[in-house]
């Protein structure tokens, strides 16, 4: 075995670049005796063929299961400590109307963010008093939307937002509950533009200005105060990050809870998935004991009673449960340097389907989709098809190197902010979203035609002759 020289050092030389690691892979993904990928009885070369391909391919159960083991983790562990948990799904991970049932069937809340994510989740069905609206900039039409649609609980972002949504459900005679979002100074350990939390952004009001907030949504008869919100990032894997945001959310709901009851804390998203075998991810059972450990020890230590804990995790729900299909086109040998030979294989979609690593530099991996191979594993750099050379999907990993043009390629740990971060970019259509249960699959988002892509463009003699409608 040679090591290119090209790997990087977290990149393992793979024994065998057939296997699919358990914790990058849906529960369902396995290979055939034949050696392709088939998930929840359903192989790759069907999905392909009936579906096309670029393809995201969510293994539904894998969904459904991470999302009660997110309620069940959570309702154990705070029903131990004499309190109650909810889980919201945080819908800009991945929302269509299927997801939206899939987790409120699982007992989950929804995190919208958005009047089109708020669209989304009330049209699939979900009972809107089960809606947290968030969003550092809500439109006026989206508070009244919110408001008058009975969603359960908004996050205030701001100090005028606090006016905003208090006229919103006067006017609709409504009593609304609120949290508000603090920004509670924690770094967390994550990409920069993934922190949340750190003094130097967007969201949510400080501390410090926490305890006049309070009191102005105390005096507005329109409003009921539930409690404080913190958010401290995204693809976070140790637990001190939460740990500490927690303990410093509760000193201040401690000396807020003087003037007034405080039912809720809620804590926020951003637990980190596995996306290549060098990740560790913590299991959400360990996540919810050490949260009740530390909400439990605080509230002792303060002298107050344990509040009602809120999380909000999207990616680890539906991050893990699905992979991208991809179909092999152009390969070439790239000499680096003069010294070592990097293999670029180029695939039918891109970062208009996944923008995360040309973003933050995420990196995935990658296995042969459609057949087992014996062939040594060779490094190979997934790129699209796109102008623009930072359109990476892979930057590393090995495949068997006899990959051909034609094969099937798949990507996994793709269903979270990819499908949702998709573009347009070179006009290419956003792929569809499979879903696969029980040796079924059924489409549960179509894939954007070229129809759909000319269909907005004013300057076509379609649309001048329909008055531009
Ligand atoms: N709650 C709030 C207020 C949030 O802003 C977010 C994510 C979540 C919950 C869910 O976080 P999660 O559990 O999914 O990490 N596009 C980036 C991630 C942006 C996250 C934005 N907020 C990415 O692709 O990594």
């Amino acid at each position: 075995m040679t090591v290119n020289p090209l790997a990087p050092s977290w990149l393992a030389h793979p024994e065998d670049a057939n296997v699919l690691p358990p914790a990058v892979w849906s529960q369902n993904a396995s290979r055939s005796a034949s050696g392709e990928i088939v998930v929840a009885g359903v192989a790759a070369t069907d999905l392909a063929a009936e579906f096309g391909t670029p393809l995201y391919v969510v293994d539904e159960a894998d969904v459904r299961a991470r999302a009660s083991d997110a309620r069940e983790s959570f309702d154990r562990e705070f029903a131990r400590i004499g309190s109650a948990a909810k889980v919201y799904y945080a819908g800009k991970a991945f929302l269509s109307a299927e997801v939206a049932r899939w987790v409120t069937e699982a007992g989950l809340f929804i995190d919208v963010c958005s009047g089109g994510e708020l669209a989304v989740a009330l049209a699939a069905g979900v009972d809107p008093a089960r809606l947290g609206f968030h969003g550092n900039n809500k439109s006026l039409a989206e508070i009244d939307r919110a408001v008058s649609a009975g969603v359960g609980v908004i996050i205030i972002d701001s100090l005028v937002e606090i006016e905003r949504v208090a006229d919103a459900a006067a006017r609709h005679s409504r009593v609304q509950q609120v949290r508000l979002r603090l920004n509670s100074g924690v770094h967390a350990h994550t990409h920069e533009y993934l922190a949340t939390a750190r003094e130097d952004q967007k969201f949510g009001i400080t501390l410090a200005d926490a305890p006049a907030a309070v009191a102005r949504i105390r005096e507005l008869g329109s409003l009921r105060f539930l409690g404080l919100h913190s958010h401290i990032g995204s693809q976070i894997f140790e637990a001190d990050g939460f740990v500490e945001a927690a303990s410093r959310l509760l000193a201040l709901h401690a000396e807020l809870l003087r003037d007034g009851p405080i039912p809720e804390l809620n804590l926020g998203g951003g637990f980190g998935i596995a996306y290549t075998s060098a990740d560790r991810a913590l299991p959400v059972s360990t996540i919810a004991a050490s949260l009740a450990e530390i909400v439990s020890s605080e509230c002792a230590r303060l002298g107050v009673p344990v509040p009602v804990i809120a999380v909000e995790p999207g990616r680890s729900i539906v991050g893990p449960s699905t992979f991208s299909l991809y179909e092999a086109g152009t390969i070439k040998d790239v000499l680096v340097e003069g010294t070592a030979v990097r293999r670029y294989v180029s695939v039918d979609g891109g970062m208009s389907d996944n923008i995360r690593p040309a973003l933050y530099g995420a990196d995935y991996s990658v296995r042969l989709a459609n057949r087992g191979s014996d062939a040594d594993p060779t490094l190979v750099r997934v790129v699209g098809k796109h102008c623009e050379s930072g359109d990476i999907v892979v930057l590393a990993d090995y495949l068997p190197g006899d990959v051909r043009p034609g094969d099937l390629l798949a990507v996994p740990a793709t269903g979270a902010y990819c499908w949702s971060l998709a573009s347009n970019y070179n006009y290419l259509g956003r792929p569809a979203v499979v879903a696969v249960l029980d040796g079924r699959a059924r489409l549960i988002v179509r894939r954007e035609t070229e129809a759909d892509l000319l269909s907005r463009d004013a300057g076509l003699p379609d649309h001048q002759s329909q008055g531009a409608a």
